[in-house]
Order: structure tokens, then sequence, then C-alpha cells
């Protein structure tokens, strides 16, 4: 339950507290009228603020920055290998600097996911030594985790270039947390993506086969919610699930409609792209939850500030073939022009034109298969040999 908010506007954060001293006096005393027990900051703080303000609020109130409880909101909803191994790196991360007598004792209380895994670490006693120990255990942790997401990634990395192989143009759906990605995949593809309202319900790409109105098929992949401020330590932990995002051949930016600030979500999504450089990939964006709208007056001006906008409903299904249709239209302008001599002995390149690609021509010669028209620009590698 909150029970107070307080707001500083300053230049530049306080060196030793963040806020100011007489900031911290006032927080204090509504602390302590209000019997408060944790206190939230919506920004990252530096281990230096952590420590500093914790002395000031005293014991018995924890302190959370904004990274901290994304962190712990993260972990809470990591439901498979790869999302925990990402969400633990990210916490001892975040962790590690901030390792001190008063922290470690907070995060006992915590009792976070990534707490338990080390058996309690920085709970046995106090002491410089045992900090110390705790630091490298963590250390050596963190390195086994890198070691562990490397694999995952790789994986996932050998994966995508089988999927690549077969031609089939791959989907990211991206969007700000709680906008209806995985109900849409859900709706799409009767996929059983977990659906909640919840925040970052999603922490691991779920892929699924959708076929499309003119008669071709794409893979939708479902992606972690982007959120403003985005911690680094997360962006660099979620690198394999990102990887996603930057290979697509398109991305799908889902975008609640009924939600006030929909214009500041999207751009913290365009930012968020920019980031992990997916800043300049074609884009269809779906404009979500349409039923919920009292009028669907502004829709057209909505429309008119994202690229290729289509108004749907997600969870009533309205709209989505006229979706479908718009993805299907610019995979298709995507593709490339191919005019090939195909060798009899390469048969499986005719039968590959014709399950990937659009033919405008196609003749029998004396050496081979003549044929002409688009195919994905993933296969054009594939016909090198012919032209
Ligand atoms: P994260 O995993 O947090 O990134 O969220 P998400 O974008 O995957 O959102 P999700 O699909 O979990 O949906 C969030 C909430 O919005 C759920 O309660 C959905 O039922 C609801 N929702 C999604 N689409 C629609 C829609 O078209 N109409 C209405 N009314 N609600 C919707």
């Amino acid at each position: 339950m909150v029970v107070g908010q307080a707001v500083q506007r300053l230049n530049h954060p306080h060196a030793a507290t963040f806020i100011g001293p007489g900031k911290v006096e006032e927080v204090t005393e509504r602390v302590v009228e209000t019997a408060a027990d944790v206190v939230i900051f919506d920004d990252e703080l530096s281990p230096r603020h952590q420590r500093e303000l914790e002395k000031a609020l005293g014991d018995g109130v924890k302190l959370l920055d904004r990274t901290a409880l994304i962190l712990d909101i993260f972990a809470q909803h990591a439901h498979t290998r790869e999302g925990t191994l990402q969400v633990e790196l990210a916490q001892y991360e975040y962790r590690l600097p901030r390792l001190t007598r008063a922290w470690t004792h907070l995060a006992r209380q915590a009792g976070g996911r990534a707490g338990g895994a080390l058996g309690g670490v920085g709970v046995r006693g106090p002491g410089e030594m045992q900090l110390e120990t705790d630091r490298r255990v963590i250390g050596r942790r963190i390195a086994q985790l890198k070691r562990e997401l490397e694999e995952v990634r790789a994986h996932r990395g050998r994966y995508r270039a089988r999927r690549r192989k077969t031609g089939v143009p791959t989907v990211a759906i991206v969007g700000y947390t709680n906008a209806g990605k995985s109900t849409l995949l859900n709706t799409l593809s009767d996929a059983g993506v977990l659906v909640a309202d919840q925040l970052f319900a999603t922490l691991d790409p779920t892929t699924r086969r959708v076929e499309l109105p003119g008669g071709g098929v794409a893979l939708f992949t479902d992606t972690v919610g982007f959120i403003q401020k985005l911690p680094t330590q997360l962006v660099a932990a979620f690198r394999a699930t990102l990887e996603e995002v930057t290979e697509a051949d398109l991305l799908l930016h889902v975008l609640d409609v009924t939600h006030p600030q929909v214009m500041r979500q999207a751009e913290a999504v365009r930012e968020t792209l920019g980031h992990i450089g997916a800043g300049d990939k074609s884009i269809v964006s779906a404009l979500n939850k349409i039923d919920r709208l009292p009028t669907p007056d502004a829709i057209p001006l909505l429309a008119a500030e994202f690229p290729n906008a289509v108004a749907i409903s997600a969870l009533t299904g309205e709209g989505l073939e006229s979706l479908l249709a718009r993805i299907e239209g610019v995979l298709e302008a995507q593709m490339a022009w191919l005019d090939v001599l195909i060798p009899y002995e390469l048969g499986e390149l005719v039968d590959l034109f014709h399950r990937r690609g659009l033919i405008e021509r196609e003749e029998h010669t004396e050496t081979g298969t003549r044929i002409a028209g688009r195919v994905p620009h993933a296969l054009v590698g594939r016909f090198r040999a012919c032209r």
C-alpha cells in the first residue's frame, strides 16, 4: 500500500544522499508517521547513495531503487532456465558493488532468489573478512552464469541459423510491458504463452508459426516487455533475448492505446530498439485494446503517428486479419527479385522457390529450370550457384 510520495527537482543528485538533506528529513519523518516498511526511489542509486540513505532512514526500513525493484519483479516472473539465469546474473552484477553489511542484511530480508541460490551469502556474520569472501563467491558465480548464458546464446544462434535456412520470415513482437504482446501471440496461434495482468509477465521469448492470409507463413516471437529507463544490467543480461529482435525480418510493435501515456511508452520502445541496434528495422504497429476505447474517434489520429498502423483487439480478435495482411505485405516488399537457372541436379532449390517464393515465370530448358520471381532476402544466398 502506497502511504506517501515525495518529489524533488534537482539539477544534480546530492553527492551523499541523492535527494537533498531537507528532503531526507521530510521522507524520514513521513516514514515514521506512516510506519512505512519500504522506501522506493524511482531512479538508480549509487552504492554510496544507498549506504547514506540507509543510515538516514534507520534500521527496519527497506530501501529499494528502481533497478532493484525491476530486478525483483523480473526474478519473480522468470519461468525458464534462460530467464532465471539472466535475472540472476543481473541481480549479482547489481549487488556486487553494493555489498555492505547493511546491504547483505537487507538482501536477506528481501529473500530474493539470488540470495537463496548462494546459500545465504553475507548473512554468516559481520566483518570485512566476510565481506571479502562474499565478494569472491559472488564474483565466481557471475563468471559461471556468464559462461552458462554464453552457451544458451550460442545454442539460440544455431537454432536461429537453422530457422533461417528454411527461409520462413521472422517477426519479433515488441512493445511496452503490459501492451498485450503475449495475448496477441496467443490469439494468433493458440500458443498458450503465459498471459497475466502483471508487469513483465514474459521474460522468455516464445516462438510460434502463424499462417498469413495470402498463404505464406511467418514465425512470431514474443519478447521481453520494454520499459522506460531499463536498467543497463538487464539490457546486458537479456542480450540473447534481444538478439531475436535484432535478427528479425520485421518488428511488430504492440501499443496499448488505452494507456494515457501511450506516446511516452512508444518513445521508450523506440529508444530501447535504438540501443540494441534495431532502430532501422521495418515496423508494423498494432494499436491494441481498441475494444476498451469508448469511441473509435482517436484511432485515425494515433494511426498517423505510427508506421503501418492497424487497430486491433488482441482479446476479441478484431482487426487481426488486417494486421496479418499488412505484415504479409511488408514482408513481401522486403523480398528480393531473382531470375535464376536452376540445374536439374539441384531440384531441391526449385522446390524451395515454390515453397517460399512468389513465382512470376517458370520454364524448363535443356540445362535446368528457369525461374523468375521473389524470395525472402535470407534465401538469396542459397541460389548463388544458379546465376
Ligand atoms: P509483458 O509480458 O509484461 O511485457 O506484457 P504483454 O505485453 O505480453 O501483455 P499481456 O499479453 O500479458 O497483456 C497484459 C494485459 O492486457 C492482460 O490483462 C491482457 O488480458 C490485457 N489485454 C491484452 N490485449 C488486450 C485487448 O485487446 N483488450 C483488452 N481489453 N485487454 C487486453
